[in-house]
C-alpha cells in the first residue's frame, strides 16, 4: 500500500452482503432457539435445594449475640429503620444522619467531600469523623450508633488523590496469580484506613459472559475458576484472614461481593439487564466466586441490578434469602444497589416493602433515604414489614458493626493507620501495584522478535494513552467515569511515557513523546499506545466491540510504511477486535486498564543495559479475544469456540509465535452502529441522529451548510470556531423549534442514566437574544416533551461569548416540566430548542456526560 492510496476504508473493510445474510440467521436462530424451551414455571424458578449446602464459616458468637440482644431491646423503632438505610454523603449532612439514627453513608462515584472529587485526602477523615461523632451522639436519648461509611475502592482506594491505583480486575485475570490478589487486597484496605471509611464496594466477583457490557473490567475472567480463586483471595486480602487475630483489625475492613447474582450473565450484555442463564448455569458459572468468598468470611453482598429470568434481584427472596443464607452459609448482611430496589414491581426510590422482605437488609437509598425511611416506618407501623424482619435485618447489621469492633472504635481519626497520609501511593505499595500492572500485560503478537528492545533503542512514542495516566485508569477513578483526570491528579503514578524515559535514559537510549507521530530523528521503533476512554457502568455498554478511532491505524500504517518497527499497546476494558491494528504492527500488547504504574510497560519492554530480558511476559488471557467485531458471546468451553485468541492464551520472550495476516471483515453490517450519547459534533449531527427544523409543523432535515426552514422562521448555517464549519449558527426569526431526532424514528430509554446522574451537555454561545421565551428540552413526539425555561438566561448570557450547559436528566422528570405523556424511557428526540423568535445561538457540541457536579436544572 502506498502512502497516497492510504485510506482507513480499505483497512475497515465494509461487509458483504453474504456476511449480512449470515448475522441474521444468526439472529434468528437465536430467537427460535429460545422460543424452542418454552419457558415454563420450573425452569423459571429456583430450587434452593438443588443448590450446594456450605456451613459459614463465621459459628455463632455468644458475646455479641448477647450485646445484640441487649441493643435491639433498648432501640426504638426510628433507630431500627435508620438503621438498615444508607444514604449518600452528597444528600445528607452529619446532623441528619444523627436525626434520622442512619446505620450507614456512602459516597457514590460523584460524591466526595466538599463535592470535590480531587480535594485533599484530609477533607475525606475529617468528614469521616463527623459523620461518626453524629451518628454517635446520644444528646436525643438515643442508643448512638456508628454508621458505616461504605465506598467503591474497585481499584485501590480509588476516590483518592495520591492512592495507589492497580489495574482493574480484567488485567489482574490475567495475571492467575492469588497470592498477588490477597496482596492488593490487603493495600487497599491499609489504604481505605487512611481516609477514615470502613467498608469497600468490592470485590466484583461477575463472571461475564458478554463482553459488550460496559462493567466487563470489573470481571476477573469469563471462567470461573479463576473468579472463584480470586475471590476468596481478595476477600482475605482486604478482611484479613478468618480465624486470626487480623480479621477485621485496623489494617482490614468490610469487603462486598457483587452484584448478587448472575449480573455478568444479562442478554446482550445490557447494564441491569436480565440474565437468561439457566438455574445449573447460575449456580455453577456466575455463583462461583459467593462460595469461596463467603467461605473466607465475606461480610456483606450486595443484590445485583440486573434481573434473573426477569425477576429483579432486589426482590428475589429465593435467591438473596434462601440460596445465599440457607445454602451458602453468608453470615453478614445484603446492601442493595444504588436505587436498585426501585426497580422492582411495585415500587418506588421511595417505598419497597418488597426488597425488604425478600431479604435485602440495607436499601442503598443515595438521595431517596428519606422518603424510603419514612415509608419503611410505616410499612412497620401497619405490619406489612414485620418487627421479626427489622430485628432480623437490624440484627445482621449490627453483628458486622461488633465484629469489625466499629461499634467500640474511636473516631475514624483515632484508628490505625488513620491520618498516615505517607501510606497513600507508598514505595512498596507502589511496588506490588508495579508487579500487576506487568503481570497484566498480554503480549498477542511479536513478530520478528521486536520485543524487547535495547535500553540504547531510539524509540518514538505516541498515541492519546502515551502519556495519560487518566486513560491507564478507565473508570471509577476519582470520579464515577473516570474522564477528565489529567497527570497532575496522579501525584503517586507515572505515564508509560515517564516510564520508559526512565528506562531508556538508564541505557542510553532516546524517547520523542510526540503527538502527531511526526519525528524528528529516525526512531528504531515506534510505540502507538491507544484504546477506549474511561467509562463506568451503562456508558461502557456497546453494541459491537469494533474499536471505532482510526487515528493509531493510521499511525501504524504511517511507520510501518516508512519501514519502522512498531509496537502497538491497546488500553481497553475488554477484548476488542483490532484486526487492521493487529496487521499494522510488528507487536501488539493488550494492557487493559494497568493503574498508575506506566513504568510496568517498561519492565517488559526494555532490555537490561547489559542486553538481558529485564521482565519477560507471563499475562495470559482470562478473556477469550474475539475473531470478529459482533460481539456474540464468545467464552471457552462454547460448542463452536473459534477465537481469534483462545482463553489462555499469551506469548512470551520464552514462547513466542508468528501471527500471520488477519482478515479485515469486521462482520458487522453497517447498520449495527448505535450511538446515544454523542448527538452532535464539531458543528454536525451524528449518526443516526439528524437535524431537524420544525416551523408550523412543517419539518426539515438539514443536510447543507446553510438550510432554511419552510416558512423561513428559522435558518442555520454552519460557520467556524476552531476548525473550518465546526459549529452551527442557528438563527430563530419566529416561533419554531430545532431538534435532533433519530434517523429511524428510534427512541432512547433514558431512565437508568437519569438515576446514574447523567446530564445533557451543550457547548454554545447565545449571540443574541430578543428576551423572547426559550425553551431547552427533550421530546418523545407531538406534545410529548419536557422542557427547562431558559428564557432568562439566554438573554443575559446574549452576547457573552462561549458556555457549556449542563442539563441533569433527572430535571425532565418533573411533573412541572412535563407535557403530554412525556417519560425519560421513550425519548424520540434527546434535544430541542424551542423559541418564539430573536434568538441567535451557536452551537458545537452536545452530548450525554456524566454530572461532575456542575449540572443542575438550567443553563448557567
Ligand atoms: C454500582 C455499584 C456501586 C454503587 C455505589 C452502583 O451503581 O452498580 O457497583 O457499588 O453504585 O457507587
Ligand atoms: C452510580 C454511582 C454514581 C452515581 C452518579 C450511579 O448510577 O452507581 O456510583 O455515583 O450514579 O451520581
Amino acid at each position: 500500500m502506498t502512502k497516497a492510496s492510504f485510506r482507513p476504508a480499505q483497512l475497515r473493510t465494509v461487509l458483504t452482503a453474504f456476511l449480512v445474510l449470515h448475522l441474521l440467521a444468526c439472529v434468528d436462530a437465536e430467537i427460535e432457539s429460545a422460543a424452542a424451551v418454552p419457558a415454563t414455571a420450573d425452569n423459571q424458578r429456583i430450587h434452593p435445594e438443588r443448590w450446594p449446602k456450605q456451613e459459614s464459616p463465621l459459628p455463632v458468637d455468644p458475646a455479641i449475640e448477647a450485646k445484640i440482644s441487649e441493643l435491639l431491646a433498648r432501640m426504638t423503632l426510628e433507630e431500627k429503620v435508620g438503621q438498615i438505610i444508607q444514604a449518600d454523603i452528597d444528600s445528607v449532612t452529619p446532623e441528619q444522619v444523627k436525626r434520622y439514627h442512619l446505620g450507614s453513608i456512602l459516597n457514590g462515584g460523584n460524591s466526595a467531600p466538599n463535592k470535590d472529587n480531587r480535594g485533599s485526602p484530609i477533607e475525606w477523615l475529617k468528614l469521616a469523623d463527623a459523620f461518626w461523632r453524629a451518628s454517635t451522639d446520644t444528646s436525643d436519648g438515643g442508643v448512638g450508633i456508628p454508621a458505616m461509611w461504605g465506598t467503591d475502592a474497585v481499584h485501590g482506594q480509588s476516590k483518592i488523590v495520591g492512592a495507589t491505583l492497580f489495574p482493574h480486575n480484567i488485567g489482574l485475570g490475567m495475571a492467575n496469580d492469588p497470592d498477588l490478589i490477597r496482596r492488593i487486597g490487603a493495600i487497599t484496605a491499609k489504604e481505605i484506613r487512611v481516609t477514615g471509611q470502613d467498608w469497600t464496594f468490592a470485590p466484583t466477583v461477575a463472571v461475564v459472559r458478554n463482553d459488550r457490557w460496559g462493567r466487563t473490567y470489573e470481571s476477573y475472567s469469563e471462567h470461573p475458576d479463576i473468579v472463584r480463586a480470586y475471590a476468596s483471595a481478595v476477600v482475605e486480602g482486604v478482611q484479613g484472614k478468618y480465624g486470626t487475630p487480623e480479621f477485621l483489625d485496623g489494617d482490614h475492613l468490610v469487603a462486598t461481593i457483587k452484584h448478587f447474582v448472575g449480573d455478568g450473565g444479562t442478554d446482550n450484555g445490557i447494564d441491569t439487564g436480565n440474565t437468561l442463564a439457566s438455574e445449573e448455569e447460575l449456580r455453577d458459572l456466575h455463583a462461583a466466586g459467593y462460595y469461596s468468598a463467603i467461605a473466607a468470611g465475606a461480610q456483606t453482598a450486595m443484590a445485583s441490578y440486573s434481573s434473573w429470568q426477569g425477576q429483579k434481584m432486589h426482590g428475589n427472596k429465593d435467591l438473596l434469602t434462601d440460596v445465599l443464607v440457607g445454602r451458602m452459609g453468608f453470615a453478614g448482611f445484603t446492601v442493595g444497589d444504588w436505587n436498585g430496589h426501585a426497580h422492582v414491581p411495585g415500587c418506588s426510590e421511595t417505598s419497597c416493602a418488597t426488597a425488604f422482605n425478600a431479604g435485602l437488609d440495607m436499601f442503598m437509598a443515595p438521595s431517596s433515604w428519606q422518603g424510603l425511611y419514612q415509608s419503611t416506618l410505616e410499612q412497620v407501623r401497619s405490619g406489612v414489614i414485620s418487627e421479626a424482619r427489622l430485628n432480623e435485618a437490624v440484627s445482621r447489621v449490627l453483628r458486622v458493626k461488633y465484629r469489625m469492633g466499629l461499634m467500640t472504635a474511636p473516631m475514624p481519626s483515632q484508628r490505625k493507620n488513620a491520618g498516615q497520609w505517607q501510606l497513600l501511593g507508598a514505595p512498596e505499595h507502589r511496588a506490588v501495584a508495579r508487579e500487576a500492572a506487568r503481570k497484566s500485560l498480554v503480549l498477542l503478537k511479536n513478530n520478528h522478535g521486536v520485543l524487547p528492545f535495547k535500553a540504547s533503542s531510539r524509540v518514538l512514542i505516541t498515541g492519546d494513552g502515551a502519556n495519560n495516566i487518566g486513560k491507564q485508569c478507565g473508570g471509577w477513578t476519582l470520579n464515577w467515569q473516570g474522564t477528565g483526570n489529567l497527570n497532575e491528579h496522579f501525584p503517586n503514578g507515572e505515564s508509560f511515557y515517564q516510564g520508559l524515559q526512565k528506562a531508556l535514559a538508564a541505557g542510553g537510549g532516546t524517547i520523542e513523546l510526540s503527538e502527531s507521530g511526526d519525528f524528528q530523528q529516525r526512531p528504531d521503533v515506534a510505540v502507538v499506545i491507544f484504546g477506549e476512554d474511561p467509562y463506568a457502568e451503562f456508558q461502557g455498554d456497546r453494541p459491537h466491540l469494533d474499536f471505532p478511532d482510526d487515528t493509531a491505524l493510521l499511525q501504524l500504517a504511517r511507520f510501518k510504511q516508512a519501514g519502522i518497527a512498531t509496537v502497538a499497546v491497546f488500553l481497553s476494558g475488554r477484548p476488542m477486535w483490532v484486526n487492521p491494528e493487529l496487521n499494522q504492527s510488528d507487536a501488539f500488547v493488550a494492557a487493559w486498564l494497568p493503574g498508575t504504574e506506566g513504568g510496568a510497560l517498561a519492565d517488559v519492554m526494555v532490555r537490561k543495559s547489559d542486553g538481558s530480558v529485564n521482565h519477560d511476559f507471563s499475562g495470559k488471557l482470562s478473556f477469550s479475544w474475539p475473531n470478529d467485531a459482533t460481539g456474540t458471546p464468545l467464552n471457552v468451553g462454547d460448542k463452536d469456540y473459534q477465537p481469534l485468541f483462545a482463553y489462555g492464551y499469551g506469548l512470551s520472550y520464552q514462547q513466542s509465535a508468528t501471527v500471520a495476516a488477519l482478515s479485515e471483515s469486521s462482520g458487522l453490517s453497517p447498520g449495527t452502529v448505535v450511538n446515544t450519547d454523542r448527538f452532535f459534533t464539531a458543528g454536525k449531527a451524528t449518526a443516526p441522529w439528524q437535524l431537524q427544523l420544525t416551523d408550523q409543523g412543517d419539518v426539515t432535515v438539514v443536510e447543507n451548510p446553510v438550510q432554511v426552514s419552510r416558512h423561513s422562521a428559522v435558518t442555520v448555517q454552519a460557520a467556524d470556531r476552531k476548525q473550518q464549519e465546526d459549529t452551527l449558527i442557528i438563527d430563530i426569526k419566529n416561533k419554531s423549534f430545532v431538534s435532533l431526532v433519530h434517523e429511524k424514528g428510534e427512541r432512547i430509554n433514558w431512565v437508568r442514566q437519569s438515576n446514574g446522574d447523567m446530564a445533557l451537555e451543550i457547548d454554545y454561545q447565545v449571540i443574541a437574544s430578543a428576551g423572547k421565551p426559550v425553551r431547552l428540552g427533550m421530546a418523545c413526539g407531538v406534545d410529548c416533551s419536557s422542557y427547562v425555561d431558559v428564557s432568562r438566561e439566554f438573554a443575559a448570557s446574549a452576547g457573552k461569548g462561549w458556555r457549556t450547559a449542563e442539563v441533569l436528566l433527572r430535571c425532565f422528570n418533573d411533573p412541572a416540566r412535563i407535557s403530554g405523556e412525556f417519560r425519560l424511557d421513550r425519548v424520540s428526540a434527546p434535544f430541542v430548542l424551542a423559541s418564539d423568535g430573536g434568538l441567535t445561538i451557536q452551537i458545537a457540541r452536545i452530548r450525554l456526560k456524566a454530572n461532575e457536579g456542575k449540572a443542575s436544572c438550567t443553563v448557567n
